[in-house]
């Protein structure tokens, strides 16, 4: 059976684009890449583009892209997708270009979200390896991937559906603090926790959050700290989430959907895991800024 390897980058529609790249390389950390009038990719590692902004009135997430360990593994998975009754569209040279691969198809989830699959993503040179004077550690990314993102839509059922019997993430876990709210937690065979959550909830926007790790907790701190030092708006202070076994903060991008920082997360292993239901977010922290 064809499966996603990992959450290889995201395409996030912004309507501030210049307050988006100070955001990206001041707060949070990322490098700048390729930008053009409507678009800046933003770098985590060696891949050339991690994060692609694209100028959007949305405000809000616009793709997933999903790597694939290559071309034959890619159209198996498109096959696999067809046999199980989702539409799929070969992308042309020039969405392929625009999102640095090789080679790309997609689909629409159910949440608006264009789900997409590649392989071959295009590296950045050895000339120019990622820099930042943020991050004291790295980015956890390599087969691990960018991190997780959390898209939200009026039907749990129909999310399940396409993400776990569709899609073929696997189940990691459930938070469901009361009966009317159920988070579901899906990852790929890397066993990063998870890779995408979903929800029923209302929402202004399909994004609920993002979120990147990066390799130690020290990095977590001087993000939060560098957040409070610019004002910018602290929605979860730090704490731990007793599923992922992470510590993280949120704060509000200048899109206004969250982004979290952790560090942490535990990797499952899929021979001996086995789902559980929790009943809180988190452990302790994560409170709002006062
Ligand atoms: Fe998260």
């Amino acid at each position: 059976m064809a499966t996603l390897r990992n959450l290889g980058y995201l395409v996030l529609g912004v309507s501030d684009l210049h307050a988006w790249k100070h955001f990206a390389t001041e707060i949070v950390g990322f490098q700048i890449g390729r930008e053009d009038e409507n678009h800046v990719a933003l770098r985590m590692d060696n891949f050339e583009q991690r994060i692609l902004l694209q100028k959007d009135d949305r405000d809000d997430i616009i793709a997933a892209g999903w790597l694939l360990t290559d071309p034959a593994e890619l159209e198996a998975y498109v096959e696999q997708l067809r046999a199980r009754d989702v539409e799929v569209t070969k992308g042309d040279s020039q969405l392929a270009n625009q999102r640095r691969v090789e080679s790309i198809y997609y689909c629409q989830d159910p949440n608006g979200v264009q789900q997409e699959f590649f392989c071959g993503p295009k590296m950045a040179p050895s000339t120019d390896p990622f820099s930042s004077n943020k991050i004291h550690s790295k980015f956890v990314t390599g087969d691990f991937g960018l991190g997780h993102f959390v898209p939200v839509g009026p039907d749990l059922e129909l999310s399940k559906d396409f993400y776990i019997n569709r899609m073929g993430l696997k189940l990691s876990g459930y938070i469901s603090p009361s009966p009317e709210v159920t988070v579901v937690f899906t990852h790929v065979p890397n066993g990063r926790f998870h890779s995408l959550a979903t929800a029923a909830m209302p929402s202004p926007k399909t994004l609920f959050h993002m979120a990147v790790e990066v390799e130690s907790l020290d990095d977590v701190g001087y993000a939060l700290d560098r957040a409070k030092a610019a004002g910018i708006e602290v929605t979860a202070d730090m704490g731990h989430h007793p599923n992922a076994k992470s510590i993280s903060f949120y704060m509000k991008t200048p899109s206004g959907f969250d982004i979290e920082i952790l560090s942490g997360e535990i990797v499952i292993d899929d021979e001996n895991w086995q789902a559980e239901t929790y009943q809180q977010f988190s452990d302790w922290g994560h409170k709002p800024q006062t």
